[in-house]
């Protein structure tokens, strides 16, 4: 998706994806991913993930939207400092450090701490060729990661993303150079992905784990 859409999307609040806890497949952390080593949440919105994620281990997100990164902190009642750093503006308190701007113009240095990744809506936010550069992207950025994905399925003549469908298959060619493992699978028909309906005749969201 452009950037464009996403910034019309935080600024007539339309966020259907937002959710108002912290996942239940980070909480029940099923591989024993979590841990203290700082983490990386590319995409990351205002997710409750973020703080979560935070009680455990430094994080650090990358979010293109101002609106996202001011609200996440007041919201949270969080008091951040702010530096303005070439094309990013760093928003920061002492377990939480947000470059808002592109991810794709992110470099390495920028997330240089980080071993794991966390990855809720991000991927499946993205168009297919965007997927491509976007995983490209993670692996310029970290050569070593150990990565939770959320990604979600569903029959794709019955509606268009975002949140787009992103199949068993196309995981495993995506990160064809990685360990990949699915490690669960939830049934949300008929349940709608956050604060939106879904009609489709099913909604699977599948929780991954993905080293290199
Ligand atoms: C579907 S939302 C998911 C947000 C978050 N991961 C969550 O679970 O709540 C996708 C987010 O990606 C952000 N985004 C889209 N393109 C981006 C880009 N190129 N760089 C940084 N953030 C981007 C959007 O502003 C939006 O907040």
């Amino acid at each position: 998706m452009q950037q464009d859409f996403w910034l019309q999307c935080w600024q007539q609040n339309q966020l259907g994806w937002q959710q108002d806890d912290a996942h239940p497949l980070l909480r029940a952390d099923p591989s024993d991913w979590l841990n203290s080593s700082p983490v990386f949440v590319p995409l990351c919105g205002k997710s409750p993930d973020l703080l979560f994620l935070a009680q455990q281990a430094p994080v650090v997100g990358a979010e293109l939207s101002e609106i996202a990164c001011r609200d996440f902190f007041a919201e949270n009642q969080l008091q951040a400092t702010l530096n303005q750093s070439d094309v990013f503006v760093c928003y920061e308190t002492e377990a939480i450090r947000l470059w808002q701007g592109d991810f794709f113009a992110l470099r390495p240095e920028q997330v240089a701490e980080c071993r794991r990744i966390y990855d809720r809506a991000a991927l499946i936010a993205l168009p297919a060729p965007m997927r491509r550069d976007y995983v490209r992207q993670l692996r310029a950025l970290m050569p070593a990661a150990d990565m939770l994905l959320l990604s979600l399925e569903y029959p794709v003549a019955e509606k268009n993303g975002p949140p787009f469908s992103v199949p068993v298959e196309e995981i495993s060619e995506l990160f064809g150079f990685a360990q990949v493992t699915l490690l669960q699978q939830r049934d949300l028909t008929g349940q709608g992905f956050a604060r939106r309906r879904f009609e489709t005749s099913s909604l699977i969201e599948t929780c991954w784990r993905i080293r290199w």
